[in-house]
């Protein structure tokens, strides 16, 4: 098997994802969240011996998934959850909004922290619902919730929070603490927190990711998780997100989801997350390795060539948020990177507000397409 950073420029521009294939070929393309490492051997073997069986139809009720995803969850954080509340969907994308579907009426408000994952905000212009934005907080160097702003807005009216956790693109793993008040304050004003856990698997050395249902009887009775193998192992193609529920009332509303939704989900997303949670932590430990060393990589390489960019390393995943707002690019500075250095960064604006004069660069790759990049960057500014 081929060892994560030894892919080729060549070998990557073979692949036809959205990557790879979003701009031309002379852009060294960093944005939308797939990384460049060759898949889990225990993924391909699952893959292969689906495609070896012709196994391509409609996923069918038992492809192991839920099972898998609670002894990933057991033993990388100690969740007990039950495999029986867990409700398979195409993406966490459809998940969110179907269940926001079931939760608000076109006008409800809904809680998100921004600068937060860009497509949060087209998610909730397809459900109707009003977007209440509590920025994220600036805490010396990095970042928090904002907790008395959500206690004001779910004051205010708002029903449900959408929380990323961990946080895409700031990259901040939220504390226990933290997510034990957001419970408090979900269950004092009857607030139903969707908490998009996508990246958790991702989460970096040195910080702890905290299911939201694990944090406390009220986060269990006022929460909901939304999770996929798609982010930590690379699969967002094979379409496949599971919804975790642990109370009889949760567990109601995701009954009356869409009665097409299981037709919906890639069955080789199943198989492959299968696969993933259950044999895929020795290659996931690899990625977390890799993606530790780039994270400080990252902040060497910008101190020796734009030391202007304010960056702190993630605690968790793969995604570098820049503050570009020092190098007078204007509100895009992913533009003008774009189109003097030729290599591409996911738009800062994206993610709302506090995302102006910022860019988002994926890490998700080798030390080599890392330099480069940075590289790029700086001839963008000469
Ligand atoms: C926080 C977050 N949620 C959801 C997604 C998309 O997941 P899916 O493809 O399952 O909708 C992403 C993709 O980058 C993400 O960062």
């Amino acid at each position: 098997m081929v060892g994560l950073e030894e892919l080729s420029l060549a070998d990557l521009r073979q692949r036809r994802s959205a990557k790879w294939r979003t701009y031309p070929p002379d852009v060294l393309p960093l944005p939308v969240a797939e990384m460049d490492f060759p898949v889990a051997k225990p993924v391909a073997e699952a893959l292969r011996a689906a495609i070896d069986r012709s196994d391509l139809g409609y996923a069918g009720p038992d492809g192991g998934l839920a099972e898998a995803l609670a002894g990933f969850a057991a033993r990388r954080w100690g969740w007990r959850l039950d495999p029986g509340q867990v409700a398979l969907a195409p993406e966490v994308g459809v998940a969110v909004v179907e269940v926001l579907r079931l939760l608000v009426r076109r006008g409800d408000q809904v809680v998100i922290n921004p600068p937060v994952y860009d497509s949060f905000f087209p998610w909730m212009v397809e459900v109707g619902c009003q977007l209440v934005e509590v920025p994220m907080r600036r805490t010396g160097d990095g970042w928090a919730l904002d907790l008395d702003g959500i206690q004001d807005a779910f004051r205010g009216g708002a029903r449900v929070h959408l929380l990323c956790s961990p946080h895409n693109p700031t990259g901040t793993v939220h504390r226990r603490e933290e997510l034990e008040r957001l419970a408090e304050l979900a269950a004092r004003y009857g607030v139903t927190v969707l908490s998009d856990e996508i990246h958790a698997p991702l989460t970096l050395p040195g910080a702890s990711h905290h299911p939201f249902l694990s944090v406390s009887p009220e986060a269990a009775a006022h929460g909901m998780v939304f999770t996929s193998a798609s982010k930590a192992w690379n699969l967002a193609g094979l379409k496949c997100a599971a919804i975790v529920t642990a109370d009889q009332a949760r567990r109601r509303l995701v009954e009356r989801l869409p009665e097409e939704l299981p037709w919906r989900i890639g069955h080789l997303g199943v198989l492959g997350g299968a696969a993933a949670f259950q044999d895929g932590e020795p290659w996931l430990d690899e990625v977390l390795g890799v993606l530790d060393h780039h994270r400080h990589y990252l902040a060497e390489l910008l101190a020796a060539r734009i030391p202007a960019i304010g960056y702190r390393p993630p605690e968790a995943s793969y995604l570098a948020w820049l503050d570009c707002t020092a190098l007078g690019l204007g509100d895009d500075p992913s533009a003008a990177f774009l189109e003097r250095g030729r290599v591409a960064l996911s738009s800062g604006p994206a993610f709302g507000r506090p995302g102006l004069g910022h860019a988002r660069l994926n890490m998700g790759t080798s030390r080599q397409i890392l330099a480069e990049a940075v590289d790029r960057m700086a001839s963008a500014l000469d």
